[in-house]
């Protein structure tokens, strides 16, 4: 066994080597580190806490376990502060700033002295952040998440971030609940420290991170404020001080058959459109494409296993309480690449053959009695979609699948925000609404997608109706809605010039997204179609110039390997 270059790794530049060693090791002398400890493999810790993100929390306490563990391993744990994307409070949106995190995350894995690194992350796109940069460092990494909230209550009823967010305030815009109620309601949404309680973008990313192999088997479900969070933290800082000696890179965990048992294992737990886009920029970062025919193929061979919100009843805590991601991936057992390796150095063959542990078959069900014969997400693909967009079917309303409509459209969020509501627009429970310039380079992809239904239709008790963008939607949420549109239109994709009262054809059962007007037509409003003016500076104006499309994964152009 090798000793790794610790605290020499990649010196300072001085001019001379040794005056670089001599001045690195008296400065970190200055830190209270004795020379024993300063010959030790170092483990870097990043960190992603802020007073802006309520959902990491409890990262000093994440960061002392895991220390704990590098310590006990023979180690040197040196945490270090990377940004950190609260999802709620960030302008314009979370999405505009994943890419930056990433490059953070790669730049100071590679520019300090760490042999190995533990990632702390899990509000949503703070764990993508860190697998694009490890991926692209190419240092050792062990991921480790926050973990999901606890649910509350209100009146008896469970509550938890954000599906049932979302439900209630459909019921006060609807008029069934009152200011009052709302208002006692919104204090138990989100009642601990942690990721969003249901199968939003934050646990599905949780669970393919250890689906991939980058966390510790069994560590996505744990919730935050369960002691068992922390126990599994000191494992994933004795892990990576053992693997600062044996390395075992990203490359080598995240490779196209993980990939596509990450995949397999989005569909079957009911996952987040988001985590696409997310596992495709991972991958991109190591070469791996993600096609979205190959997510269909997929898709049409893999049931839907898990009861959670918003596809199914339960939350996270029940997940984990039900047997967590090892149960459901040893359900999978016979679509899944068994021989991808783990972090740990394991086959996941050999992970799965481990004797299995109670299972709650009413959170977790078996492949023989799945909650739906197919998986969660389907891709779409036609005239409106050249490039693709993807619709989560199994939070959607089955009967809005084969619809002709009329389009009912808003050029924008403010277009949308001042007309929706609006007692004189002209709109039907079986028009199609219609959200243009949401997509990556026009507004960094809000999570606007989930269009609330119009005023007076929600009021005349419509639950539900087809909504098209090249918007997101949180992973929280639910309806019969048409997301990624691709290319966007502010990359002059036929989104653009959809006009009102043009006809949409939705099909999922052939997979297809057509408007209904003539090609012909088509190509006469895109020549007519002017581009968004640009920024001109700063992080805008550079991810405005390299940021790709939602089939890229929305990575930056110079990023993707
Ligand atoms: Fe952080 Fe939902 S707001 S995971």
């Amino acid at each position: 066994m090798s000793k790794p270059p610790g605290l020499d790794r990649g010196l300072t530049n001085y001019g001379d080597p040794e005056f670089s060693r001599y001045l690195r090791r008296s400065f970190a002398r200055s830190m209270g580190f004795s020379g024993e400890m300063l010959d030790r493999p170092i483990v870097g810790i990043a960190t992603s806490g802020g007073g802006f993100n309520n959902c990491h929390r409890t990262m000093s306490e994440l960061t002392d376990a895991i220390s704990r563990g590098v310590l006990a391993a023979g180690g040197l744990p040196l945490p270090f502060p990377t940004i950190s994307l609260g999802e709620v409070f960030l302008h314009p949106t979370s999405m505009m700033f994943r890419n930056l995190m990433s490059m953070d995350v790669e730049e100071m894995i590679r520019a300090q002295p760490m042999d190995s690194v533990v990632l702390i992350g899990g509000c949503d796109k703070t764990v993508p952040a860190q697998l694009m940069g490890a991926a692209s460092a190419g240092r050792t990494a062990v991921q480790v998440v926050t973990g999901p909230m606890m649910t509350g209550r209100y009146h008896g009823e469970r509550t938890g971030a954000c599906t049932d967010c979302r439900r209630f305030w459909a019921k006060y815009r609807s008029g069934e609940i009152s200011k009052a109620e709302i208002t006692e309601i919104e204090e138990q949404l989100a009642i601990t420290a942690g990721t969003c309680a249901v199968m939003g973008t934050a646990s599905s990313m949780a669970c393919l991170t250890e689906a991939l192999g980058m966390s510790l088997p069994g560590s996505a479900a744990i919730p935050a404020v369960n002691s068992a969070r922390l126990v599994s933290a000191e494992e994933s800082g004795k892990l990576a001080a053992r693997l600062a000696h044996e390395p075992i890179t990203p490359d080598q965990i995240i490779t196209p058959q993980s990939v596509e048992n990450a995949l397999r294992v989005l569909l079957a737990i009911g996952g987040s459109t988001n985590a696409v886009i997310h596992l495709t920029a991972i991958a991109g970062r190591l070469g791996i494409p993600v096609s979205l025919h190959r997510l269909n193929q997929i898709a049409d061979e893999t049931p839907v296993l898990v009861n959670l919100k918003p596809v199914g009843m339960h939350y996270m805590e029940d997940l984990y309480a039900a047997g967590g991601v090892p149960a459901v991936m040893r359900e999978l057992r016979p679509l899944l690449h068994l021989d991808c390796i783990g972090v740990d150095g394991r086959k996941l063959g050999d992970r799965l053959s481990e004797s299995a542990e109670w299972i709650d078959r009413s959170v977790i069900r078996p492949m023989s009695d799945p909650i739906s014969a197919t998986g969660g997400l389907v891709a779409l693909h036609g005239s409106l979609a050249p490039d693709g967009a993807i619709l989560k079917r199994a939070a959607a309303d089955s009967s809005l699948f084969e619809l002709e409509g009329r389009a009912v459209v808003f050029d924008g969020l403010d277009d949308l925000n001042q007309r929706i509501d609006d007692p004189a627009l002209d709109v039907s429970p079986r028009d199609i609404l219609v959200l243009k310039n949401s997509g990556p380079k026009a507004a960094a992809m809000p999570e606007s997608g989930y269009l609330p239904i119009p005023a007076k239709l929600a009021r005349a008790g419509v639950k539900d109706m087809v909504r098209i963008s090249d918007a997101r939607m949180s992973g929280t949420a639910y309806g019969t809605i048409v997301l990624h549109v691709a290319p966007e239109a502010a990359a002059g994709g036929p989104l653009a010039v959809v006009r009102d009262g043009d006809h949409i054809r939705l099909s999922v059962a052939s997979r297809t997204l057509d408007l209904l007007v003539p090609e012909r037509e088509i190509q006469k409003r895109l020549a007519e179609w002017k581009p968004p003016v640009s920024p001109q500076r700063g992080y805008a104006a550079l991810y405005q110039r390299s940021i790709l499309q939602a089939r890229q994964g929305c990575d930056f152009d110079f990023l993707v390997k």
